[in-house]
């Protein structure tokens, strides 16, 4: 990462929320050169902040946060005065999913009630958050100045790195001298920068994230379809990968997408689609997909642990690797490794799990007994399901587990295990789509 403290540009910003995309983007933009004041209204959070401790398991994160409190060019408080002096605003805040899939956007629009006393007369405020269409305009009215839609596109595990080192910059402004200040946040970072209005950069970000959600179900339903067919999932996704037309990337089944965006971001946009009175059945199909995936791996599980597809899972042990959405975090938010333990829990299963980035404290408890030692998720247990994708699980001792288990059968929904290994170490293999 570049030494960019004496950025010529350098802007005074406010980042009004610090979850993953508001303290990444504070940290960064602070790497950036910037003069950066975070600003969150959880109060133990920011203690924590101004010490240098980040809440958030991201690489490289805290590196940045340390390094931008050192050098003063990165601050945090609960005090939204702080922001007074402010060139630009980011407004971060969560928009979760609220009544009938609409965005509840009160913590949001509280956080602009609160800001407009506060801003500068010259200050620009930019919306990252992920909002409805037609937010970004409505805020602008609401503080009777400029507001550009900035979305942000940052993965989580990669926050930090994404925000550096982006694929596009959208900047959705109508007024051109607000648009070109938070075009500026960016300078010095190489990638496309796309200036639109703000309802298409709005549009953008949800047509993104459903777009990566139905790639996902298309593959994880052609899965469905090479189990079938005698066809092996691998090749057909490696065939696909190599169109460039396709692209390389989300082309791997698993248990379903989740996640704290996707799930979101899909249900949002059929309900923008259907206010708009447009039926965009494809993307309620790759939601319905993704549901039907959770119920496929419950019945994949029945049919490798009992040998039908009718046995009974009432009291079987089963052990589960991986809780968190994806592997390189842990969030267990929408999580699809739960989403099938809820549905196994209902089948009569009894869970234990293990993951190496989730402990207690982020872990809601419910229908799945945490563990610290993988080797008590394979004891005495009737079968294992491999729900998240961490590497180090190839590293595991596979023959070691097979002895501690009742029976050595394994559900890899990830088609992460070498399924070769797998069965030299004792275990029946099964993988998805293959
Ligand atoms: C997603 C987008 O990828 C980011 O670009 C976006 O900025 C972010 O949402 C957001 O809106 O904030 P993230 O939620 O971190 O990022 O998760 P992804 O990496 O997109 O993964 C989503 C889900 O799809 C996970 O459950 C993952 O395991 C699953 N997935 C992904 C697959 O099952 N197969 C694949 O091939 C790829």
């Amino acid at each position: 990462m570049s030494d960019r403290q004496d950025h010529p540009d350098r802007l005074t910003v406010g980042v009004v929320g610090t979850g993953y995309v508001g303290l990444t983007s504070a940290a960064c933009l602070a790497h950036l050169g910037h003069r950066v004041t975070g600003v969150d209204i959880d109060a133990r959070k920011v203690a924590g902040l101004c010490r240098g401790e980040v809440p958030i398991a991201e690489p490289g994160l805290d590196t940045l946060v340390a390094e931008g409190l050192a050098r003063g060019g990165l601050a945090f408080t609960t005090d939204l005065r702080a922001l007074a002096e402010s060139d630009v605003v980011l407004l971060c805040v969560p928009t979760p999913t609220g009544p009938e899939g609409t965005a509840d956007l009160r913590a949001y629009d509280a956080a602009v009630d609160s800001l407009a006393p506060v801003l500068a007369p010259h200050c620009v405020v930019a919306v990252k958050s992920t909002v409805p269409v037609g937010t970004t305009a409505r805020t602008a009215r609401v503080l009777g100045r400029p507001a550009v839609s900035n979305p942000e596109f940052l993965r989580e595990g990669h926050a930090a790195h994404d925000f550096l080192h982006p694929d596009r910059i959208v900047v959705g402004g109508t007024d051109p001298s607000a648009a070109d200040r938070v075009a500026a946040l960016y300078d010095g970072l190489t990638a496309p920068v796309v200036h639109t209005d703000p309802t298409s950069s709005e549009l953008a970000k949800y047509a993104s994230n459903a777009f990566l959600a139905l790639k996902v179900s298309y593959v994880n339903v052609l899965a469905e379809l090479c189990e079938r067919l005698g066809a092996d999932i691998a090749d057909v996704a490696e065939t696909m990968r190599l169109d460039p037309r396709i692209g390389a990337a989300f082309l791997s089944p698993g248990p379903g997408w989740g996640g704290s965006c996707l799930p979101k971001d899909t249900r949002a946009l059929l309900h923008t689609a259907a206010e708009a009175g447009v039926d965009f059945a494809v993307l309620a199909e790759a939601v319905a997909a993704n549901r039907h995936q959770h119920e496929r791996v419950v019945e994949k599980v029945r049919q490798a642990v009992t040998g039908s597809t009718e046995g009974s899972l009432q009291g079987s042990r089963l052990g589960l690797l991986g809780l968190a959405f994806k592997a390189g975090t842990d969030d267990v938010r929408d999580s699809p490794a739960l989403a099938v333990a809820a549905r196994l829990a209902e089948a009569g299963a009894v869970l234990t799990g293990y993951d190496p980035g989730v402990d207690r404290d982020g872990f809601p408890g419910g229908v799945v007994q945490l563990v610290d030692d993988v080797t008590l998720v394979a004891k005495d247990a009737a079968g294992l399901v491999l729900l998240t994708e961490w590497p180090e699980f190839r590293e595991l001792d596979w023959p070691h587990l097979a002895d501690l288990t009742d029976h050595a059968t394994i559900v890899d929904t990830r088609n992460l295990l070498d399924s070769a290994t797998l069965t030299r170490a004792g275990f029946t293999y099964f993988g998805l789509g293959r």
